[in-house]
This record gives C-alpha cells, structure tokens and sequence, in this order.
C-alpha cells in the first residue's frame, strides 16, 4: 500500500472508497465497453463506488461528453450482467466524461490535468486518480511516459495516483523488462497495479482460504501425498474477431506467463505469514523461482505445441484456425500448449505441474486437479478389485464454481468391488450466484489501495523467465505439423503422450467424475444389482 491510503481495516474494507476519479485510457474499445464500464456500474449499484466519484473517458473516437453518455448508456442495456436500475443508472452516468486526443500527444495531457481540475469541482473527487490503460499493449509506455512527464503521476498533499496496466506485460523476459523499467522511470512500484482478471474469480481467491483456513488439507498438501497437479483451461471458443492480436501472441503467451502460472502459484505456495500483498506476493514470487525453466534440449519432448484444423464443436462445423479473419493461411501460431513443469522445492520436487489450455477444445473449463497418490493395495489382494483409482481435488474456477473430491468406496453387495464417488461443493448452492463481469472486486481493490490481487513487477519477470526457453525454441524450430488437431478435440495426440510417458493421463475436463478402475466414467448407481460373487471378501 502507497502512504497516501488510509490502511485497510475491518472498518474500511466493504466500505465504499475515499473520493477518487478514475481515467480511462481506450475508452472507445472493447474491453471499457463489454467488462469496466459494466463491471464499474455493478459497483455502483452496490453502493461501493464513493459519492465523489467521476470517470473520464479519453480515446481517439471524436466524441464529446454528451455523446459519450449516449454510448455508454446504449452499451450498457447490451452488456450489463443484470437488470439496470435508471435511478443508479442516472447517478452513474453524471459522472461520465470524455476527451478525444491521441495517447502520443502532450496536449492530450494538458487537457486531462484541466479535465481532473472540472470533475474536482463538479463532484469533489479530491484529486485522487486510477488511470487505467484499457489500450493495446502498444501504448503501455507511451501513456505511463506521458502521464510522467506531464506531472499527473505525482502524489503531493497526500492525494494519491496510481495506474492500472492490462495484460499482456511483454511478449517476452526483455520485452517485460524493458516495460518494467519504463514504468519504474515514471511510477513508484506501490503506484502500479498490473491487472489480470482471472484473479477476480471468487473461486481463484478462494483457493488460498480453502488450503489455509482449513486444518484437514494442508498436512496432505506436498510431495509426500500428491503424485502430480494438473491445470486445465479450455476454452470452446477460437479466436473470434482477435486474430491479428493472437497472431503475434498465440496459446504460450497469451494464458501461460499470467493466469495459469497465477493459478500454480496459489496452488503451490507457502502459508503466507499474513493476507498482506507483500506477504502474498513474496511466497508467490518464490514458487515461480523455483519453477525450473525446462533446458533447450527437453523443449520439444516437455512442451506440447498444437494449432486447430477445422472440425466439430456441440454438433457445428467450425472452421481452421488458418481460415480465420486476419490469420496467414500458413500461420505457425499455437492455438495449444500442453506443458510439463517442475517446481524445484522443498514441498514439490519431483511432484510434475502439467498444464494445458487451448482454443476450440470440446468444452470450456478451467480447473485444478491435485491426483493423490494411491494407497497400498495390500488389503485388497484377495478381493475382486484389481486396482484403486487415486483420490483427486478438483477445483472448478468456470463456469462452474466449486471443489470436489472423488474418493473410493464399496459398492453394495457381497463382491468387494470399489465405485469412485464424489463430495461436490458448488459455490452456487451455498451462497448464491451474482453476476459479474471479474472486474468489480479487482477495480474496488485498486481504488482501496490493496495490490493483493495484481501482479508485481519481479512476479511478472519470474513467470516470463520460465517461460522464455520454450519461446526460444520454439522460434528457432517452427512446427511441421500444424494443424494438429482438429477442432472439437483435446488437443495433439503429443499432449496426451506428455501424460503417458510418466505413466499418467489427462483428467477429462468435462467429464463429472473420476475415472473408474473398471472402465465406467459414472458413478456406481446406488440402486444397480452386483455380479454374482466370486471372491467375496471383507475391505
Ligand atoms: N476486450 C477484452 O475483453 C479484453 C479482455 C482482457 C484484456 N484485454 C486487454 O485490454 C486492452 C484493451 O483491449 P480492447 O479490446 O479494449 O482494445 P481496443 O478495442 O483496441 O480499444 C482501444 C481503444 O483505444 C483507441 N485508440 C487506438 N489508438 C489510439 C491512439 N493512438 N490514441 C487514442 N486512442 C487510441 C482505439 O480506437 P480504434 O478502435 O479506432 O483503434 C480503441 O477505441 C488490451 O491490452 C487487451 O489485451 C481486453
């Protein structure tokens, strides 16, 4: 926290922020419209925006404010996550302002400083301001080098200033160094807010009170009990209208270095000595230090690189991904990433982190599995069970929330034959489900002065660290193969033989249950006949 916000007490957290104004860099895009402005609305109708509160728009679009109020308030029947109220509506655009100029010119500037000065008058903000870069990667260091030398970053008479940056944070290690350096030139490091919004999700911060503020989990949660983690994140959809973007980005960069290596890092690191950012980001830095960036020589057999050929989701023919809008038809760039890591610790050596994430897989699904490791078999000799199925934690993060955990037990009748069921918690079923964009709890945290859940500048250069060899060779070896899947399926076959060769295999991400010892994915049905006995016995 900046020394320009009160601390956050008890007191003050749930409470509605200080007075602030909040810049938005790209106002005329995508992102403002579809997930801030939807997402800032929600806090509104909370009541957990303050009264003194004004948004100014500032894009290249040549709107003024009318017409921006205009806009929003057409965007916001299309992209609200729930019903809107006019009354808070009406409150919430007031405050909406605009100025069109383009992110490289001083003047733009001159006219903010003059723009914050208005909303200062107009609705007492008290010149408190979150910038937030909602631009293409581009201009990063354009705007924080703009908003430097203009003056607006300064924190004097205890005001305070901070800016939110968007992912991608590089393409690659120098590409993020040399964005940390630029930003650090202009910005105290407590100033920045690096935002993923994966870590919005309930279930993602949940993660970390489900391991520590439970006694039974932790005690099973090393090397000594788990045989190896996996982290699925499937989407169904390909690139959309994103194709120039994802060209240049492709599967590695684009979900590897922040949401999932974020998602390994609250799976896989220490008690921290409290909820403080420092306290939290410490641990998670060290997990991604001790992740073992994989030797040049192992890249091609430790990670797994594929492209979708056209094929079939949910019953529909859906297209290649070279024959999509604004991708070379001899594009090279991985739509799939499969990767075997090793977190060289204490608590994880020789326990394999596999991750996958890919588009056009048959469902969407992000989820953590931890596979324990099986018990003796000794009791079971001389019973008709041939094998017992390893217990699994699943974490489901979307779209459905919750945890569940599949353990074994004797399906009834006189044979000892085992069934793999499950203990199911939804999120839903005990505390509701409200619509939300991911954004509301991350853009309240910002405006409170809590960097818990964002990114700092050495995380960001530790996850690129571990992901740079496989860029490198990567690059230096394109595919043959691609495509190498087809639409609608999980991925290369090589993803599946990453799992293979260490004796293991992918956790289906759709199916609800482990899969059983004797082939059946269900769970045994309480009311089904058993085979005659052959080997009865007693577990
Ligand atoms: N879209 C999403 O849902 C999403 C989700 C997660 C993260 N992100 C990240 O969020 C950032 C913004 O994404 P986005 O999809 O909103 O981008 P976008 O649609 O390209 O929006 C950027 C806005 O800035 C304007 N602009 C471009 N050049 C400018 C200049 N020189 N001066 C002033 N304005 C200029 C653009 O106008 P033109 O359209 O005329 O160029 C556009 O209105 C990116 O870093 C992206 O990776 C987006």
């Amino acid at each position: 926290m900046d020394g320009n916000t009160p601390e956050l007490t008890q007191d003050t957290i749930g409470q509605p922020p200080g007075p602030c104004a909040m810049v938005i860099f790209g106002a005329g895009g995508d992102l403002t419209k579809r997930k801030l402005i939807p997402a800032l609305y929600n806090l509104a109708k909370g009541k957990l925006l303050p009264e003194q509160f004004a948004i100014i728009g500032v894009s290249i679009e040549p709107y003024s404010t009318e017409d921006f109020r205009k806009r929003t308030t057409e965007d916001i029947k299309q992209f609200a996550t729930g019903m809107v109220d006019m009354n808070s509506w009406d409150w919430f655009n007031q405050r909406l302002y605009y100025l069109s100029g383009d992110f490289g010119d001083a003047e733009l500037y001159k006219k903010i400083e003059d723009m914050l000065g208005k909303v200062d008058v107009d609705q007492s903000t008290g010149g408190n301001c979150l910038f937030y870069l909602a631009t293409s990667p581009t201009f990063f260091p354009v705007v924080v080098e703009q908003l430097g030398k203009a003056g607006l970053t300064k924190q004097d008479d205890g005001k305070w200033r901070r800016v939110v940056i968007e992912k991608p944070f590089g393409h690659d290690l120098p590409s993020a160094i040399s964005l940390n350096k630029c930003v650090a030139k202009f910005l105290d490091e407590t100033q920045v807010y690096r935002i993923d919004h994966y870590l919005g999700k309930e279930t993602v911060q949940n993660i970390l009170a489900f391991r520590f503020a439970n006694g039974i989990f932790e005690p099973v949660w090393n090397r000594r009990y788990v045989d190896h983690v996996q982290v699925t994140v499937a989407e169904e959809l390909g690139v959309e209208l994103r194709g120039g973007y994802y060209e240049g980005a492709g599967a590695l960069r684009d979900m590897v270095p922040n949401h999932i290596l974020q998602l390994i890092t609250l799976t896989a690191m220490e008690p921290p000595i409290s909820f403080d950012a420092h306290a939290v980001h410490d641990e998670q830095t060290k997990v991604l230090r001790a992740i073992q960036p994989i030797a040049p020589e192992k890249v091609l057999e430790r990670a797994v690189r594929g492209q979708y050929g056209e094929g079939t989701i949910n019953g529909k023919h859906v297209p290649a991904y070279r024959a999509e809008p604004q991708v070379a038809p001899n594009s090279v760039t991985p739509t799939f990433v499969a990767l075997c890591l090793h977190i060289d610790n204490w608590r994880w050596a020789d326990v394999p982190f596999y991750l996958r994430t890919g588009k056009r897989l048959p469902s969407r699904a992000t989820k953590i599995v931890i596979r324990f490791r099986r018990p003796p078999f000794v009791p079971f000799r001389n019973t008709s069970v041939d094998k017992i199925a390893p217990n699994e934690l699943v974490i489901s993060i979307q779209p459905d929330e919750g945890i569940s955990l599949s353990f074994e037990a004797k399906i009834p009748g006189p044979v000892v034959r085992l069934g793999a069921v499950n203990m199911d918690f939804q999120y839903s079923d005990y505390f509701g489900s409200v619509p939300s964009t991911g954004y509301e709890t991350l853009l309240y945290d910002c405006m409170m002065g809590d960097p818990t859940l964002f990114q700092r500048a050495d995380m960001v250069e530790a996850s690129w660290t571990a992901v740079q060899p496989i860029l490198d060779v990567w690059k230096a070896l394109p595919p043959r193969d691609f495509p190498n899947y087809p639409a609608g399926s999980w991925g290369p076959e090589a993803a599946n033989e990453l799992l293979r060769r260490d004796g293991r295999e992918w956790r289906d991400s759709k199916a609800g249950h482990p899969p059983r010892p004797d082939g059946h994915s269900e769970s045994p049905d309480p009311g089904a006949k058993t085979p005659p006995t052959t080997q009865p016995g007693k577990p």
